[in-house]
């Protein structure tokens, strides 16, 4: 299933609203690899560009809860590092199996799952805060 990006998922703080965008992108793209049977080493080489894009913009967020004191940093980096260690365990599943129903259900299940549930509660609350206090 496609994410299709609509206004309700902006967090309202231009940076992370770009970079949540072309995660979107990336996983629409993987998903499109997946469903056409792209081919267990495609889908990996997506996969892991998916991760580290993921890892970036982490760090990116990160960042700007150090740097701005945000009060919920501990909590928002558990959530980055609980959907790291999922992911993580995807790409050893992919690597393992290849790219079979099961692993491509987790991906789909994993990714969308988090990135609709994280963005629309957890980020959203820090850009409030950002767009708060980051003027
Ligand atoms: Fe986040």
């Amino acid at each position: 299933m496609a994410l299709i990006w609509t206004d309700d998922l902006a967090v309202g703080f231009g940076r992370i609203d770009t970079q949540h965008q072309e995660l979107f992108l990336r996983y629409n793209r993987l998903i499109e690899a997946c469903r056409d049977g792209k081919g267990r080493e495609q889908i990996a080489t997506m996969l892991d560009f998916m991760i580290e894009y993921v890892t970036t913009h982490f760090a990116e967020e990160e960042r700007f809860m150090t740097l701005y004191r945000y009060p919920e940093r501990e909590a928002h980096q558990k959530e980055h590092r609980e959907l790291f260690a999922h992911v993580q365990q995807v790409r050893e599943e992919l690597h393992e199996r290849g790219p079979t129903v099961g692993v491509i259900t987790s991906i789909t299940h994993t990714l969308l799952h988090w990135l609709i549930r994280h963005v629309k509660q957890t980020d959203i609350e820090l850009a409030r805060f950002l767009v708060a206090n980051a003027a």
